[in-house]
């Protein structure tokens, strides 16, 4: 199989080779089967790179492996599917429980930590920041922090660009709320920069040692451990579990749990939303 002049069909060996990379640098799992996603994910790497084949990028990372190359690998093989008010449902339990819990609890110190973990291109703290201007405008007085991280410094770079296309803002944003907080500018929606100020957007490997990050009152974990093994999650897990207020929430994908990974944590329905607190 080829593209444009660049061989892309990856060889046994050569696949194994790329699913130990990945797992070593990101933990995430590539099951076997998987052939597609790193020929696909791959093959234009290795074309703007200037490879003649997979074979050839493959052979430059097991030899040499530069570290830039590495990191143009690892940002391809990572998933950064998301968009605005993803699943809907755990923004309306933010929106009506979650932070109104929140702000009353904390009213006395006027501040909160909030983390979107793996925060793939920023749809999802863009979201938070709409809501709390829309529906929280107290919150604009207090000292908030509201971290986003994700290892795809791909992703992260667009996240905070704050420019979105047409198909992107047509995902989940609904028109008044485009219309109130973006601008167009060139074709692309530009989120207002009172917005795009309210978010740090960092670099950060969650199966890695995590540099210091203060105690949180809401963490979002979601979509993003499907792709671990249980002793990644489970390691990841316990580190959220410390970092959390005891009152604090997290939230998880929809397909997501801590059930039999971690036991620190009780689930709570809010809706048709399950969110995680910490055990008593
Ligand atoms: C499917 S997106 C989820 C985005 C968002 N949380 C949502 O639910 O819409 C998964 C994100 O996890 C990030 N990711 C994968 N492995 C990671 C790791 N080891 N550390 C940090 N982020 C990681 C990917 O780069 C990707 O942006």
């Amino acid at each position: 199989m080829t593209t444009n002049d660049t061989t892309i069909q990856v060889s046994p060996g050569d696949f194994r080779y790329v699913c130990e990379l990945i797992k070593d640098e990101a933990a995430i799992v590539l099951e076997d089967g998987k052939e597609y996603l790193v020929e696909t994910r791959l093959a234009p790497v290795a074309k703007s790179e200037g490879f003649h084949s997979l074979a050839e990028l493959i052979a430059k990372l097991r030899y040499q492996a530069p570290a830039p190359l590495v990191k143009k690998v690892v940002n391809a093989m990572t998933t950064n599917e998301t968009s605005f008010y993803r699943d809907m449902h755990p923004f309306k339990a933010l929106q009506t429980v979650i932070i109104p819990e929140l702000i009353q609890a904390r009213t006395a110190a006027r501040s909160l930590n909030i983390w979107s973990a793996a925060c793939s291109t920023g749809q999802e703290p863009y979201s938070l920041v709409m809501m709390f201007k829309d529906h929280f405008p107290q919150l604009a007085t207090w000292h908030n922090y509201l971290l986003a991280t994700d290892l795809c410094t791909d992703a992260l770079d667009k996240a905070k660009s704050g420019l979105f296309r047409q198909i992107e803002v047509n995902r989940g944003l609904p028109a008044p709320q485009l219309m109130k907080h973006f601008a167009k500018t060139a074709g692309e929606w530009f989120i207002r920069e009172d917005l795009r100020k309210m978010i740090d957007f960092r670099e950060m490997n969650l199966a890695s040692p995590w540099p210091p990050i203060p105690q949180m009152d809401l963490v979002l974990l979601r979509n993003v451990m499907i792709y671990f093994n249980n002793d990644t999650k489970r390691s990841i897990l316990e580190r959220v579990a410390r970092l959390l207020k005891p009152d604090g929430y997290l939230m998880l994908g929809a397909s997501e749990t801590t059930w039999g990974v971690e036991d620190s944590f009780e689930r709570i329905m809010i809706g048709n939303t399950t969110v995680f607190k910490r055990k008593a």
